[in-house]
């Protein structure tokens, strides 16, 4: 098992729904929890946005990000999460990755989709972090309203960091 203090959790979400996994995953484990922005907000129209995020994707691009204000050091387990988008992770998490050294820590990816184009999070953030030991991500429909408790406990207990299972949650 591993000792662990806090773990942090990052996201990036354009609608909503990552935002609020990560709110319940907070609940659930604790830890420090910081969101990503981008420094150039995505256009409003779905068209404009999925033509963006698609070149955005074709061509490898990792969009400059709002200042994150959190240190990476003091943390050995990460989660990181994004909306699927067009079968893979949000350019702007993506990003995050990119530019942070997460080599060595433990990377627990999850992400929000609408049961559309399926995603390997676990493949595509290794090949971003070849250094990080990626566990098994987790995936939540846009949708889902049941309560995240024993989807959150199983998925740790899956992933090998269940002392990160609060008593009592
Ligand atoms: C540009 C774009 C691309 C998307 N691509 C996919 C996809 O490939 N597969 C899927 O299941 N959902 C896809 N979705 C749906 C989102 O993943 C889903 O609505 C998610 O819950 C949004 O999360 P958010 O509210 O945190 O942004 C896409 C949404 C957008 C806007």
């Amino acid at each position: 098992m591993i000792m662990t203090d806090r773990p942090l959790i990052i996201s990036y979400s354009y609608s909503g729904n990552t935002q609020r996994v990560a709110e319940l995953l907070q609940a659930a484990v604790g830890g420090d929890w910081c969101e990503i922005h981008p420094w150039q907000p995505y256009p409003a129209s779905f068209p404009e946005l999925l033509e963006q995020v698609k070149e955005e994707i074709r061509s490898g691009y990792y969009p400059r990000l709002l200042p994150v204000s959190c240190s990476l050091r003091s943390y050995q387990i990460v989660f990181a999460g994004s909306p699927n988008w067009c079968g893979t992770i949000a350019p702007p998490l993506a990003s995050w990755l990119y530019r942070n050294n997460l080599s060595g820590k433990i990377i627990l990816p999850f992400y929000s989709h609408c049961g559309g184009v399926s995603c390997d999070f676990g493949r595509d953030i290794s090949r971003i972090c070849p250094k990080a030991d990626v566990r098994e991500p987790l995936g939540v429909l846009d949708n889902e309203k049941k309560d995240m408790g024993d989807r959150f406990r199983d998925w740790l207990l899956r992933t090998g960091t269940e002392c990160l299972i609060r008593s009592g949650k």
